[in-house]
């Protein structure tokens, strides 16, 4: 699998390319620019070119100038400076070299040259483990930041955040012919085992004991029996009393079951519907490995959606784990009804927080496409608040969407407690709504179903999963932990 390596370094190699972040005023000496390269650089910038590349054949030098975004807030800018980490990466990639320094001509002291790092470092994934031809792998591996502007702590945290995307990647872009809900589950076992977290799976058995009846009834079309992982980090020196907990949509394949996808190709990339799950796991990874000061709590409840002699069936009713019954009309709204028994026993743990993460509806993704998470929820304001800033901070932003009472009005069943689809309006939030109905806590909704796929790439979000919401719930995390 990819890996790229994160580190500082006190003085600059002149074999190895570099990165400068620098303003049209910069004065080039100790860069090592000789004159033909100077004057190409002067012209350039009368050119009111921003990103300046040196070929100088060994390797690259590569220039950022400030003045293209010195108008924008400071988080637009670190996003500006994500997006020049992937134009390095592709460039460091086109000419075959394996590392890149970066410095500095002018005073970062607000995460700039960690930006690019980032977005140099995330740009680089690559899923290779089906392909034969190994030539296709990217030659970086290595990113060198400046000691100067750049702490150890501070590459040591963006090497655990870069790892922890990756994972969260590899787990979505794995098809189901490998990832089914077992292995799911000793995936994310594993992960605990790198980080230190404790992670348990219930089985079958265990979770027909408990009658978590909304998983077992998706699952009843599959040949592989459903998990519910139980993720728990737990330090001693932990700043909440009350645990966060996170809930991840881990829908394996969805098909729709008997009412199946209707639309060509609808299904193509449906390996991607646990990607909720994928982010939790992820997300507990970071978290453990960071050894952020937080108690934190991971759901994930695991199984495919698709039909089959014993499935599910519309008009079905199914009594939920919480004793709430569901008239289930559509098998394709399979996401609700797993993560209603998720919801409902993540009361035992009084938590201070709920949040879950699913890739819910297309009506999420139609409103506002992949450019941001559509959210909603019971948290207050201010909790609201810090999750929208940690959104705007690592770009993965918010959008919250109204949450009137009316809505549940919408998902009223002749003949059970609720039915599991609303009609033609509000499908991202009628989904909310239902998902409500096992909630008492502060609660907050991510229906992660536009961003957390890409079929073309974009920056260094890059081409297919692209692991949303770990950024996201490790700055959220990392802020409560402080
Ligand atoms: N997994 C899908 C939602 C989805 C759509 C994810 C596109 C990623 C990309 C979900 O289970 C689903 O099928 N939702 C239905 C709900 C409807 C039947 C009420 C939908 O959005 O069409
Ligand atoms: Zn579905
Ligand atoms: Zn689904």
């Amino acid at each position: 699998m990819s890996h790229i390596q994160i580190s500082t370094f006190t003085k600059i190699n002149n074999s190895q390319s570099v990165f400068f972040l620098a303003n049209k005023k910069s004065n080039w000496d100790g860069a090592g620019f000789d004159k033909r390269e100077l004057a190409y650089i002067d012209k350039k910038i009368k050119a009111d070119e921003k990103f300046i590349t040196v070929n100088q054949f060994n390797r690259l030098v590569f220039i950022q100038l400030t003045e293209a975004f010195d108008k924008k807030s400071h988080w637009q800018q670190l996003e500006e400076l994500r997006n020049t980490g992937n134009k390095i990466a592709s460039a460091i990639n086109a000419h075959k070299y394996d590392a890149i320094q970066l410095s500095s001509f002018v005073n970062t002291k607000n995460g700039e040259l960690l930006a690019i790092a980032e977005g140099c470092a995330l740009s680089n994934y690559q899923f290779l483990r089906y392909k034969s031809n190994k030539k296709e792998k990217n030659t970086l591996t290595n990113i060198l930041l400046s000691h100067t502007y750049v702490k150890q702590e501070e590459a040591n945290e963006l090497q655990i955040i870069t790892d922890a995307v990756y994972k969260a990647r590899n787990l979505v872009n794995e098809p189901q012919s490998y990832l089914n809900a077992v292995t799911f589950a000793q995936e994310m076992k594993d992960l605990g085992k790198k980080s230190g977290f404790k992670a348990e799976v219930l089985n079958k058995k265990q979770i027909e004991a408990l009658k978590m009846g909304g998983l077992l009834a998706v699952n009843m079309g599959s040949q592989t029996p459903p998990t519910f992982t139980i993720m728990e980090w737990k330090p001693k020196k932990a700043r909440n009393k009350k645990p966060i907990v996170l809930v991840g949509k881990g829908v394996v394949y969805d098909t729709g079951g008997l009412s199946l996808k209707p639309t060509a190709n609808s299904m193509d990339y449906m390996k991607c519907d646990m990607a909720g799950g994928a982010t939790v796991a992820a997300s507990m990874y970071a978290i453990a490995k960071a050894n952020l000061n937080c108690h934190v709590i991971g759901l994930v409840p695991a199984t495919d959606n698709r039909p089959g002699e014993n499935a599910y069936a519309p008009g079905d009713v199914i009594k939920m784990y919480d004793g709430q019954t569901v008239e289930m009309l559509n098998s394709d709204a399979e996401g609700r009804m797993i993560l209603a028994d998720a919801l409902s026993y993540a009361k035992k743990y009084k938590p201070e927080l709920v949040l879950d993460f699913a890739t819910l509806t297309g009506a999420a993704a139609a409103a506002i496409g992949p450019y941001g998470i559509v959210c909603m929820g019971t948290a207050d304001e201010k909790q609201k608040d810090k999750l929208k800033d940690s959104g705007n901070k690592v770009y993965e932003r918010l959008v919250e969407f109204p949450f009137f009472d009316e809505y549940a009005k919408l998902i009223k069943s002749d003949i059970a407690d609720m039915k599991n689809i609303g009609g033609p309006i509000a499908g991202a939030i009628t989904a909310g709504k239902f998902l409500e109905k096992f909630t008492d806590y502060a609660w907050m909704h991510f229906d992660i179903a536009g961003p957390s796929w890409n079929t073309a790439a974009d920056s260094y979000r890059g081409k297919n999963g692209t692991g949303v919401g770990v950024r996201l719930l490790f700055d959220f995390i990392k802020n409560l932990a402080k």
